[in-house]
């Protein structure tokens, strides 16, 4: 079975294609399809956007297509900056500009909870839809601190680890994020759903 990724970041192509290339899963990009889709994302949730995307790519390609969408949660903001994550702030901003916003504006709270997620959806061109989803709970630091990963990482701490997201290696990482609990899930999904349909 050949999968389109809907992204144009090469660093997930590649993770997508070593987690499915298992169960016999060709991961395209959207250039090897030859599409190049541009979605806006509406949607008011995660779910609804890893969908939207998932859904413009599969359409304009005629293929099955893949998309996740992701963000970081906390608690004391009412689920902030959520499904707003990579636009925190507007579009002026880098990402230590966004998470220094969010220090700020976390400022004198104590009630430091947050939650990074992932949504995953493969939509198929005869409109089935499997869809995984994984959570990676941990706390708001108090400053920045790691230089490794990528967005909030630096601020996103663990307390049983006693560290940041940007201080663990790769693989630590992979090991207990949303984005791998998510890739684990849909991995075994799509397995059953290649079984149920002789893919
Ligand atoms: P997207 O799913 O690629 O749209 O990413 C949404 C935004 O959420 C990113 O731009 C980051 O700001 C944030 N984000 C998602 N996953 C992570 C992560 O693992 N570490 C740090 N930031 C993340």
């Amino acid at each position: 079975m050949k999968l389109v990724l809907a992204s144009k970041n090469p660093k997930k192509l590649k993770e997508m294609g070593d987690i499915l290339s298992a169960l016999g899963v060709e991961v395209l990009s959207e250039e090897q399809a030859g599409v190049d889709v541009e979605v806006e994302e509406t949607g008011t949730t995660f779910a609804e956007n890893a969908r939207l995307k998932a859904e413009a790519v599969m359409r304009a390609s005629g293929l099955p297509a893949v998309a996740d969408d992701s963000g970081l949660c906390v608690d004391a903001l009412n689920g902030a900056p959520g499904v707003y994550s990579a636009r925190y702030g507007g579009e002026g901003l880098d990402d230590a500009g966004r998470y220094r916003l969010l220090l700020e504006n976390m400022r004198g709270q104590l009630d430091r909870r947050c939650k990074f997620v992932s949504a995953i959806c493969c939509a198929f061109p005869n409109g089935d839809v499997v869809e995984a989803w994984g959570e990676c709970p941990g706390t708001l630091a108090y400053a920045p601190k790691g230089s490794d990963g990528f967005g909030y990482d630096p601020i996103f701490f663990l307390p049983e680890r006693k560290k940041t997201f940007a201080e663990l290696t790769a693989e630590e990482k992979n090991a207990i994020s949303h984005r791998g609990k998510a890739l684990e899930q849909f991995r075994e999904k799509l397995a059953a759903y290649q079984a149920q349909h002789n893919q």
